[in-house]
């Protein structure tokens, strides 16, 4: 049974999109934004979690729809944004939390296939939601949000891909908030560390590794995706984050320090 819907908050009367919402810090987005009055238009390449993602938000009070989508299909991407502009009139907040099967070892072994099937998701993705959502945007003065990684700002061996990938979705988040400050849209990004199902799966095959880097976390713990995270988004998407563009927020209990 739903709460009683969502009114206020500082996401009130606003739409959401979000890519790649299934699972993990996509569905920890949605739920922060539904908890501050967002209307939330969930995705990901796997349609039955997108569907409960947005069945999730509903029993929050906010209005929701769970959408069929691969971010590295542009046509994919643009029947995302044009559902939502039917859905809810408006397009205020884009983000894309989408994260393929990378390659991970070693460089010698990251093959041109690998790299390009990487690309294709972390990258094309990222270019084509920010085509699709530049003129709702623009209407709106919305903003964006991509996701980069510590691994992309420090560097880290075995990664070769997904620094790629990473630090390239960054750049594109400070050219695309250059070009688009004229506009009143922001783009900003967030490198997060959160428990994730991604996480988790790192935190069993790869225990050492797991523990190493929570115990570089000042703040001695792993992030939440909805309440860390997800308010994160929130603030960087509402009034509050209003003169905040083209910057990379570390959430990551001080992993990463600059
Ligand atoms: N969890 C962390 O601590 C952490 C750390 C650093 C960076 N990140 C970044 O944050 C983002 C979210 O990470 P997460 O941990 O929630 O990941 P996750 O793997 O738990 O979730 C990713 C979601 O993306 C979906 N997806 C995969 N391919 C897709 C495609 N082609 N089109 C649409 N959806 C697709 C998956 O189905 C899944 O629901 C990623 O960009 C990741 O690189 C996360």
């Amino acid at each position: 049974m739903g709460e009683v819907a969502i009114t206020a908050g500082r996401m009130a009367g606003r739409a959401a999109l979000v890519f790649g919402a299934g699972q993990g810090i996509g569905r920890g987005i949605c739920l922060a934004m539904a908890s501050e009055g967002a209307t939330v238009v969930a995705t990901d390449v796997h349609a039955e979690n997108a569907e409960r993602t947005a069945e999730q938000v509903r029993q929050r009070g906010a209005e929701a729809i769970g959408l069929a989508c691969d971010v590295a299909n542009e046509t994919s991407v643009r029947q995302a944004v044009n559902r939502t502009l039917e859905f809810s009139d408006r397009l205020d907040f884009t983000a894309v939390t989408a994260l393929p099967d990378m390659y991970y070892g070693p460089l010698e072994g990251c093959s041109a296939e690998h790299f390009e099937r990487d690309w294709r998701v972390g990258v094309l993705g990222v270019l084509h939601v920010l085509k699709a959502s530049s003129g709702p945007l623009q209407k709106s003065k919305g903003s964006v949000l991509l996701f980069g990684s510590a691994h992309g700002v420090e560097g880290s061996a075995d990664r070769i891909s997904y620094v790629a990938v990473k630090e390239a979705v960054r750049g594109m988040a400070r050219a695309a908030a250059r070009e688009w400050g004229k506009y009143g849209v922001r783009v900003n990004a967030i490198c997060p560390f959160a428990n994730s199902p991604v996480m988790a799966d790192y935190e069993r095959d790869h225990p050492d590794w797991f523990d190493d880097s929570l115990s570089q976390v000042p703040l001695h713990r792993l992030g939440d995706c909805e309440k860390d995270v997800g308010r994160a988004a929130v603030y960087l998407a509402s009034d509050d984050g209003s003169f905040v563009t083209g910057h990379t927020l570390m959430v990551d209990g001080g992993l990463t320090m600059r």
